[in-house]
């Protein structure tokens, strides 16, 4: 008798939270299980940021706010762009949001619809693919290889794109893979994408402040030659471990911003007031916490991946960024939904499959190493225990 839009039947959804809740329903059970499929730091927001979003609800900021965010907070995000990429952005094309997924979901509905081609990464954030055939346009995936660090190869880019390619999502440092995307491949991608004027960008670099070795973040908005049809994704989930206060932010070209703006005005009206003053609590003050967290991220980098590498059946490139790892399990002989679910059922790790993240996902499972050194260290005993027992291809 219900009657739902067609386009209901075609939104997929994020493994990564049904793995949660069966983690969540197995521990309840009293089982342990130790927890390597979720995407958020395992470090509080740092105190000097709570504490912002606490004087603000004492100080009366409970009403409504300007639908693109309080002005303050749109000025410490141009200024924090400014520091990190020596850029200068309008604070008028900053669109504050309640969490970066809001910037990818207006981006994708303001350019898709039936007959239009949006391109993708894969393995990628599972939510582009999700949103684009809500959209009624086609997914056009873009390969990630493993060994090229799981970058794209631009030429191959550039070859998907079709007079039907509205919008091109790119995705570095990048989820499911931790592979970031080397400067020279940006590079020929965006002088390639000066032959294709009607191609919108969308860059999610929400781990842009979590690189190793090192490494700078190569911006794309740091391209003048694209900047009119750029859209910068980012936000404060992963750098200031703030996943709950729901807070991110867009920058948008100037004749987009006003579109996205409504979208936000007929979708969620403003940014909780609390969550917007914490945001420029972080953005203003010490950068320590942050130093703090990448660094600790840096150590079980190092041990995870030579103690995944180690494993039978195992391969493990050496993520770049983010807190992601993605082996390559096709040695084990293993399906990976059936690995994953011996692993989170029989050895109490949770996992996340590779085709979780597309089809280019298969052969790969994917670990986060948002866990202390000891969960990882056990969690990686019990996988070796569970795998020796496969029968090896
Ligand atoms: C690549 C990527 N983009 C965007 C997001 C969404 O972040 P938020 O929690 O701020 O909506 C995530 C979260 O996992 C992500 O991995």
């Amino acid at each position: 008798m219900l009657q739902m839009a067609g386009r209901m039947r075609v939104l997929g959804t994020e493994t990564a939270f049904e793995v949660l809740a069966r983690a969540n329903a197995l521990a309840a059970e009293g089982r342990s299980i130790i927890n390597l499929g979720i995407g958020q730091p395992d470090f509080p927001t740092p105190e000097h940021i709570v504490e912002a979003g606490r004087k603000a609800l004492a100080d009366g900021h409970h009403g409504y706010t300007p639908a693109n965010g309080v002005p303050q907070l749109r000025a410490a995000v141009a200024a924090d762009l400014f520091r990190r990429h020596r850029i200068e952005v309008s604070p008028n094309l900053v669109l504050v949001v309640p969490g970066g997924k809001v910037t990818m979901f207006f981006a994708i509905l303001m350019f898709g619809e039936q007959g239009a081609e949006i391109l993708y990464p894969n393995p990628g954030f599972p939510i582009y693919e999700s949103v684009i055939r809500f959209s009624g346009a086609t997914p056009v995936p873009i390969p990630l290889h493993e060994s090229a660090g799981f970058s794209f190869n631009a030429e191959e880019v550039l070859d998907r794109i079709s007079p039907r390619t509205r919008l091109l999502i790119i995705n570095s440092p990048a989820n499911p893979t931790g592979g970031v995307v080397p400067r020279q491949e940006l590079d020929r991608l965006v002088l390639g994408l000066e032959r294709h004027p009607q191609v919108v960008v969308l860059s999610d670099e929400i781990y842009g402040e979590i690189l190793y070795d090192g490494a700078v973040h190569v911006s794309l908005l740091g391209y003048p030659s694209i900047r009119d049809r750029l859209i910068l994704l980012d936000g404060w989930s992963k750098t200031y471990a703030m996943t709950g206060w729901r807070l991110g932010y867009g920058v948008w070209p100037k004749a987009l911003f006003g579109h996205a703006e409504r979208l936000a005005i007929n979708c969620h009206s403003c940014v909780n007031a609390a969550a917007q003053f914490a945001g420029i609590a972080a953005l203003t003050g010490p950068r320590d916490p942050v130093r703090r967290m990448v660094a600790a991220f840096a150590e079980r980098r190092e041990m995870i991946v030579a103690a995944l590498d180690g494993l039978p059946g195992f391969r493990c490139a050496r993520p770049g960024g983010a807190f992601y790892t993605f082996p390559n399990i096709t040695g084990t002989g293993c399906e990976v939904r059936t690995l994953q679910a011996g692993l989170l059922e029989k050895a109490g790790v949770a996992t996340i499959a590779g085709t979780s993240f597309g089809e280019y996902g298969d052969g790969y499972l994917r670990f986060s190493y948002a866990a202390s050194s000891e969960a990882i260290a056990e969690a990686i005993e019990r996988i070796r225990q569970f795998v020796e027992k496969l029968p090896l291809k």
